[in-house]
C-alpha cells in the first residue's frame, strides 16, 4: 500500500493580487490533512472519494477532474502511458471550497502516492509544477501560491513565477482561523475579480500594489526587521481585509466573523483565500484566544482552528 498526505493552507496577506504579480504569504495548516492511499490490484485503476461519496474509473473520469489529472500527469511525468491497475482512496480532513487548500492537498498527496506506485521519486518542486497544472483545471488562473505552500509544506513568501522564498519568522504569531461554512469557490471569486480589474485597469492596479506593499511590511515584522512591533501585523491584516472588501470578495458571513473577532480583542483580522464565503484569521495572543475563539463560534464559525507561526 502506498500513503502520502499533504497538509492544508492559510494565505496571510496578499490572495487576489498576487495572481496580478503581487507577492503574498501562506502557511501551511498541517492538522488539516489529505491523504492518498493506493492498493495495487484489479483490472482497471479505481478512484475513490468516499468524502464526497466519488467512485470511478481513470478511464471514465471527465476531462475536467483534478485528482485523475494528478495521476495522468505523473504517469507523464514518470514516461509511463498509464499506472498500473489500483484502487487510490483519498481522504481529506480540510474543508471543501473553504480557501484552505482542500484542491490542492488532495491532487498533492494523489501525485505524491501515484509516484511511489510507479517507482518515480519526485522532489518536492515536480510535486507543485505537476499540482499547478491541475489547479489550473479548479482554479482557472491560479497564482500557485496554493501548490507551492503545500507541497512544500513550509511558510512562504511567494511571487508567481519565483521559485517560493521560505518565510523565517523571528517571533511566534497566534493564529484562529474561522471557516463560515458557505462554499465559495475560487474560480468564480478570481473571475470576478478579473473581469473587475479587465473594467477598472488603473484602480484595480492600485488596490495590488496596495495589497502587495502590505504583504512586504508583514513579511518584514514576521521576519524581525523594521521598527514596528509584532503587533502591527494586526492593523496590516485589518489593512489587507479593507482591500479585500474594495475587490468586493467579502460577504456578510466574512464581516459578521471579522468584526467578532476584533470586538473580542484580536489584533487584527482579515478574510483568508478567495473569499465571498470560506475562512477568514485573527491574529490572537495567549491572552485574547480562549474570548476571539468563542466570539467566532458565536458569531456563526463552523469550526475555529489555531496554528501558530513559529521560529
Ligand atoms: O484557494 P483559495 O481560496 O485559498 O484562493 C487562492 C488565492 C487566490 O489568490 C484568490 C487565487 C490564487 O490563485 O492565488
Amino acid at each position: 500500500m502506498m500513503r502520502a498526505s499533504a497538509p492544508g493552507k492559510a494565505i496571510l496577506f496578499g490572495e487576489h493580487a498576487v495572481v496580478y504579480g503581487q507577492p503574498a504569504l501562506a502557511i501551511p495548516l498541517t492538522q488539516v490533512q489529505a491523504t492518498a492511499a493506493i492498493q495495487p490490484g484489479g483490472n482497471e485503476f479505481w478512484i475513490e472519494a468516499p468524502d464526497v461519496r466519488r467512485r470511478y474509473t481513470l478511464a471514465e473520469a471527465a476531462p475536467d477532474d483534478a485528482l485523475a489529472a494528478a495521476v495522468r500527469l505523473t504517469c507523464a511525468r514518470a514516461g509511463e502511458a498509464a499506472p498500473p491497475p489500483a484502487v487510490l482512496s483519498l481522504a481529506s480532513r480540510i474543508p471543501i471550497a473553504s480557501g484552505l487548500g482542500s484542491g490542492a492537498a488532495a491532487c498533492t498527496a494523489v501525485v505524491r502516492a501515484t509516484a511511489q506506485l510507479l517507482g518515480c521519486p519526485l522532489d518536492d518542486s515536480d510535486v507543485s509544477a505537476i499540482v499547478f497544472e491541475t489547479e489550473k483545471m479548479l482554479h482557472g488562473t491560479p497564482s500557485g501560491i496554493d501548490n507551492t505552500v503545500v507541497a512544500f509544506g513550509l511558510p512562504v513568501y511567494f511571487v508567481r513565477g519565483q521559485p517560493p522564498v521560505p518565510l523565517r519568522a523571528a517571533l511566534s504569531f497566534q493564529l484562529l482561523i474561522g471557516d463560515t461554512g458557505v462554499a465559495s469557490p475560487t474560480k468564480a471569486a478570481v473571475a470576478d475579480v478579473r473581469a473587475a480589474w479587465q473594467k477598472d485597469p488603473q484602480r484595480y492596479q492600485k488596490i495590488f500594489q496596495a495589497v502587495g506593499d502590505l504583504a512586504r511590511e508583514a513579511r518584514n515584522i514576521i521576519e524581525g526587521r523594521g521598527n514596528r512591533p509584532a503587533a502591527f501585523l494586526g492593523e496590516l491584516m485589518n489593512r489587507n481585509h479593507a482591500l479585500l472588501r474594495e475587490l468586493d470578495v467579502s460577504s456578510p458571513e466574512l464581516e459578521n466573523l471579522v468584526t467578532a473577532a476584533r470586538a473580542a480583542g484580536a489584533l487584527g483580522a482579515k478574510l483568508s483565500g478567495a473569499g465571498r464565503g470560506g475562512s477568514m484569521l485573527a491574529l490572537v495572543t495567549p491572552a485574547s484566544e480562549a474570548a476571539v475563539r468563542k466570539a467566532l463560534e458565536q458569531a456563526g464559525a463552523q469550526r475555529v482552528m489555531g496554528t501558530t507561526i513559529t521560529p
